[in-house]
């Protein structure tokens, strides 16, 4: 396969992403004011966990691929795959690899609506701080500005006009209501988004330009006239788990990247990652993993969890044996129904 020069899913972060080509011009933006590259992660260090699986993520080929389609096209990533085939960290390690910064993770349940992703307004908060301020109960709302109560989200902190793609992963699309993978093509598609509270506020401000706040920090990031408009297209990963048919627009629309169970050698080089050279113990785990692995029930994190406590409770071959089945209860035998 010949090298990528952007993504290439080698563990060390490097510039690549400077190599980027130009988008499509159907795909180009031009937010503005444009805001600096997010910190980089050896200035801001993700949590450990986070660092942990970017770091040891193993690509394969296709992955590689197709991670990069998805950046030169700059059209979001569908991933989908059995559990625990590493569908969540590799946003991780393509963010890590890349200097993107702080991936933005945005966890979708069934109750999850764009407008969350996009930004929280909470107008009783504002109320309150504005009696507060003046020490009159019935003082108008007016008196506090509206972006002290508004949070940029995770996707609409993607679509900021960064000057490099920041990381957004929407993890588990598939728990969400039906209407939700239309509504996010739209926003996907056009790259932009209007703050309708702001709209109306910038009237009256001069410049219409507010200062909002990004959900989680204490970053504050300018917003003219209401609107947000992305100026790199971010790297977006949307995860899913199940079988859930989503609609032909929104297929069209993304990069598709199905994960399968790995194999024998790629199981064997994500337990190196994580865990150092294989012994002979973990060597036959892995073996009875890939034997029971095609049922569906056994994903990668309950052998990693398996190997890691074989190596680390001290315990002989009986006992771990017994307790590899508890791990993976598909490994040994059926689970027994439990008995009342
Ligand atoms: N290709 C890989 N390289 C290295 N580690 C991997 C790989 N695939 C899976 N893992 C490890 O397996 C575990 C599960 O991975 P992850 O959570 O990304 O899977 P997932 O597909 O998102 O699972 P789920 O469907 O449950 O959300 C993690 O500890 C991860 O580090
Ligand atoms: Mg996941």
């Amino acid at each position: 396969m010949p090298l990528w020069p952007v993504y290439t899913g080698a563990p060390a972060p490097h510039d690549g992403i400077t190599r980027l080509p130009p988008p499509p011009p159907w795909r180009a933006f031009d937010g503005e004011p444009v805001l600096d590259p997010p910190e980089k992660d050896a200035d801001a260090p993700d949590s450990p966990d986070r660092a942990h699986r970017a770091t040891t993520y193993q690509a394969t080929e296709e992955t590689v691929q197709l991670v990069n389609a998805a950046l030169y096209l700059r059209r979001p990533l569908l991933v989908t795959g059995p559990p625990g085939t590493g569908k969540s960290s590799l946003a991780y390690a393509v963010a890590r690899e890349l200097g993107l910064g702080p991936v933005l993770r945005w966890n979708i349940t069934s109750r999850s609506t764009l407008h969350d992703g996009l930004y929280t307004y909470d107008p009783l908060s504002r109320l309150y701080a504005a009696r507060h301020a003046t020490g009159r109960p019935d003082a108008p709302a007016a008196a506090t500005g509206i972006e002290d109560h508004l949070r940029l989200g995770p996707l609409g902190t993607a679509l900021l006009p960064y000057a490099r793609p920041r990381a957004l992963l929407i993890d588990e699309i598939d728990k969400s209501d039906l209407d939700l993978p239309n509504d996010l093509l739209h926003v996907l598609e056009e790259g932009q988004y209007e703050i309708p509270e702001l709209v109306r506020a910038a009237r009256d401000v001069p410049g219409g330009r507010s200062e909002v706040l990004i959900d989680g920090t204490d970053q504050r990031v300018p917003v003219e006239r209401g609107r947000v408009r992305c100026r790199a297209f971010p790297f977006v990963v949307l995860t899913s788990n199940g079988e859930r048919e989503f609609p032909p627009a929104f297929l069209r629309r993304c990069v598709s990247l199905r994960l399968r169970q790995p194999d024998d050698a790629h199981l064997a080089e994500i337990v190196r990652a994580h865990l150092g050279e294989p012994d002979a113990y973990a060597q036959q785990l892995i073996r009875r993993f890939l034997s029971r692995v095609g049922s569906g029930e056994l994903a990668t994190d309950q052998l990693l969890n398996a190997i890691y406590l074989a190596r680390s409770s001290g315990l002989g071959a009986d006992s771990l044996d017994g307790l590899a089945e508890q791990l993976m209860p598909y490994l040994g035998r059926s689970p027994q129904p439990d008995a009342f």
